[in-house]
């Protein structure tokens, strides 16, 4: 850690650093909160339960809106992704623990992008030890997250907000439905049964629906690409 003097980049971050030095600064000014990762929800010390988001797609965001220019305040559930540099990282595990630092940081806010695979259930009994198996079959009870996107929707104020919709073949409609019910500018759907694309990959292929209709089918490409698609949004949104 620690920067200035004495302390040698990667070649890999030297890229990365130069990249960011040659993009135009359209975000300059903006307030940027985004989500990115999984949630952990414990039932005891050392289990868990979780969805298989990598983070890279909220990552990919923040570290395109910092590169051009906006403040960033990235909000990360687990993942094995390194902490980008130029951007406040602001850890967490449960759904609720997200809530709280999300929250926290929304008055701030001018956008945000929630791309977090928020787990919808956590369960209602944890344990502070470890659970010691039994041969009998086992119930678990579950109680539901409070969705922290439609929360933001119901305090909008003049905020863009976007969020992420996973669905297979018949999607369109349902995206259409909860862009309208968490009052969003913007959905990014993703389609969850196909091949190189989602959770884990390097590649997305995502249809953006828009709050004034508009619906834009995006070709496959790598999630740096969506994400600044997903920033040339935000920035007209912004820009009223
Ligand atoms: N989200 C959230 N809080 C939750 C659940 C989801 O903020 N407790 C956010 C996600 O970050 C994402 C969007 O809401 O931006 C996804 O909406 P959701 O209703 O969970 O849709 P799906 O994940 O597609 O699941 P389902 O259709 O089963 O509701």
């Amino acid at each position: 850690e620690g920067e200035g003097w004495g302390r040698m980049l990667e070649p890999e971050e030297l890229l990365e650093r130069l990249q960011a030095f040659l993009t135009p600064k359209d975000l300059k000014g903006l307030k940027l909160l985004v989500s990115a990762g999984p949630t952990r929800e414990y039932l005891d010390p050392v289990r868990y339960l979780s969805n298989p988001s990598s983070g890279r797609m909220g990552y990919a965001v923040a570290e395109a809106a910092r590169d051009r220019g906006a403040e960033v305040v990235l909000v990360s559930g687990p993942t094995a992704l390194p902490a980008p540099w130029g951007v406040e990282v602001v850890r967490v595990e449960s759904a609720l623990e997200m809530r709280e630092a999300i929250l926290g940081r929304y008055s701030w806010a001018q956008a945000v992008v929630m791309a977090a695979a928020v787990a919808d259930y956590r369960p209602a009994e944890v344990s502070r030890e470890k659970e010691p198996k039994v041969a009998a079959e086992k119930v678990l009870r579950l109680l539901p997250n409070p969705d922290i996107l439609k929360e933001l929707g119901e305090n909008k104020g003049p905020r863009v907000l976007v969020g992420f919709a996973m669905e297979t073949g018949e999607g369109l409609a349902r995206a259409k439905e909860k862009l309208l019910r968490k009052n969003l500018d913007l959905i990014v759907l993703n389609w969850v049964n196909r091949e190189g694309v989602g959770f884990g990959s390097l590649e997305n292929e995502v249809v953006l629906l828009l709050r004034d209709g508009r619906v834009l089918e995006l070709p496959r490409m790598k999630k740096r690409q969506v994400a600044d698609r997903i920033l040339d949004l935000v920035k007209e949104f912004w820009k009223g």
